[in-house]
């Protein structure tokens, strides 16, 4: 079912656990997460990005997501979800199409911009009755990047965090805490920075680049309390393997979806293993499920 993001995070902080915030590109990435939460019995957000949005369509995406959470993960709280909004038009049409949470990234703008832009997102957004999420210290890397080592990981400056989300009044805070977006072997989360910025905020935490970083730090930083963790890169990664390896296996194939049918399992089964490891898995309480 669609819910409100709030619905979602607030029973996330009372149960100490993390709910799993998953990009999505397509219709079949889209049925991959929402099979994985029926199956995990989770809660789950469905993030797009503005890159998501320019390849699919604003009134599609947002269809397709409240479609398939209404139809296909009827029993599971799905909320909607604007990932790295950079401009106050794009992030104000996402309002409009009934997103229930957006973000603005101005992280790479001096800390008083990024406070103005975001205490302006806040004010109009709340109005509408979403909620927004604001970033501190710029995330380095891509989505679907993967490679050993990522140079020089930028750290948010704690004093500032606290300053922008006091003056902001953002509802989640995103903070640069020694992750990537992409899959390298050196992200490190700094868990003093971590705990600081979430004694001192009291706001959930968003982990931005969660794929790549080790199971046992992502336990930690949970118990830390991270409410929401984002996962893009390794949902990227499982649907071209597992396209690319049926296109290979099938090169005479004309039929679309019998080349497409694997990478829906292959979300899902990316997906149900980070529910299982943020959680959020077997929370929502709905009988038996057929695996
Ligand atoms: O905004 C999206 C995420 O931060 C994704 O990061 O690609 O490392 O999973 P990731
Ligand atoms: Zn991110």
């Amino acid at each position: 079912m669609l819910v409100h993001i709030k619905d979602i995070v607030k029973e996330a902080q009372k149960g100490g656990y993390a709910v799993g915030a998953f990009n999505i590109h397509n219709l079949e990435s889209a049925l991959g997460v929402a099979r994985a939460a029926v199956k995990a019995k989770s809660p789950a957000i469905i993030q797009v990005s503005e890159s998501a949005i320019k390849y699919m369509g604003l009134k599609p995406i947002t269809h397709i997501v409240s479609t398939v959470a209404k139809n296909i993960a009827a029993e599971v709280p799905i909320a909607l979800h604007l990932d790295h909004g950079k401009s106050f038009d794009s992030i104000f049409e996402c309002i409009n199409a009934g997103f229930t949470s957006v973000h603005i990234d101005a992280s790479a703008l001096p800390l008083d911009e990024n406070i103005n832009l975001t205490k302006h997102v806040v004010e109009v957004a709340h109005n509408r009755g979403v909620w927004v999420q604001g970033e501190i210290g710029s995330m380095i890397g891509g989505h679907g990047e993967k490679s050993k080592r990522i140079k020089n990981i930028p750290l948010a400056d704690p004093a500032e965090v606290i300053e922008f989300v006091k003056k902001a009044k953002v509802d989640t805070i995103a903070a640069a805490v020694g992750t990537a977006h992409g899959v390298f072997e050196n992200e490190d989360i700094k868990f003093n920075l971590l705990k600081e910025i979430k004694s001192k905020t009291k706001k959930p935490f968003v982990l931005h680049g969660g794929s790549g970083v080790a199971d046992k730090m992502i336990k930690q930083a949970i118990k830390q309390g991270v409410n929401i963790i984002n996962i893009g890169s390794d949902i990227k990664i499982a649907f071209c393997e597992a396209l690319i390896d049926n296109c290979l296996k099938n090169r005479k194939e004309t039929d679309p979806r019998v080349l497409l049918k694997p990478t829906i399992k292959a979300v899902e089964k990316v997906v149900m293993a980070k529910m299982k490891l943020f959680g959020s898995a077997g929370r929502i309480d709905i009988g038996d499920v057929e695996t």
